[in-house]
């Protein structure tokens, strides 16, 4: 079991490399600090309907394309995760969590709230064979009314970053204060990828 989840995790990283990501080799997680007081407004949160996914590190789209998608890592092509991925996040009170995208394939998640962290939650995928999503999400910037920043560690101890927003499309100016904080935590600021939302379908 340990063994093959290992040497699927494994495979992930090799088809991550072997694709035109730039530079999308997986950062080993690094200390989120706890905040004194909650970042992010969860109220607010599980209120956006649906959250959209705009912006994120390459590895975050990828992982959870795989993960949605429910294929062999090496089935994934480039052109599916950027097009046709249109994914949109749900985030239910329940603590479940839904990934919808790839023209109405869904994807749920179970949350459980971290006890040091306000801002925190770990979750694993519901059901399915490839759980390639799963790690811990931490809230680390906000303005509690149009995008939220979430930093993850992954399972397999790897680190990465996702924007969920109320609009499809992120401001220019919501961007760069997006990117800038993920330089600031310690991310590659080249190594990121949008969400096109304009051919969706649902
Ligand atoms: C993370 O923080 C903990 C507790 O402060 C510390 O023991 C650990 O060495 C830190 N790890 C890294 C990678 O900085
Ligand atoms: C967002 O909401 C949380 C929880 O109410 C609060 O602690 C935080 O200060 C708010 N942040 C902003 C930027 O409004
Ligand atoms: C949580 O709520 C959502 C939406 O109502 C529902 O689809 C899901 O099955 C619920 N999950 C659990 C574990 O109750």
């Amino acid at each position: 079991m340990w063994y093959s989840v290992s040497f699927a995790l494994i495979c992930v990283a090799s088809v991550v490399q072997g694709l035109v990501f730039r530079g999308s080799k997986e950062q080993p997680c690094f200390n989120i600090s706890t905040p004194e007081t909650p970042i992010l407004d969860q109220k607010w949160a599980s209120s956006i309907d649906p959250i959209y996914y705009p912006v994120m590190s390459t590895v975050h789209l990828y992982r959870a394309a795989v993960d949605v998608l429910q294929k062999d890592p090496k089935d994934v092509r480039l052109s599916t995760v950027y097009y046709d991925a249109c994914l949109k996040w749900y985030l239910h009170d329940n603590g479940t969590s839904f990934a919808k995208g790839f023209n109405g394939l869904a994807r749920e998640f179970a949350r459980t709230p971290l006890k040091d962290n306000p801002d925190g939650f770990t979750y694993v995928g519901v059901g399915g064979d490839r759980d390639f999503f799963a790690g811990t999400l931490y809230t680390t910037l906000t303005d509690n009314k149009t995008f939220f920043f979430a930093a993850t560690c992954m399972k397999n101890g790897g680190m990465a970053w996702g924007v969920g927003s109320t609009t499809p499309t992120l401001t220019e100016e919501t961007k760069k204060i997006v990117l800038d904080h993920a330089v600031s935590l310690g991310f590659n600021r080249e190594d990121f990828t949008e969400l096109k939302y304009d051919t969706c379908k649902n």
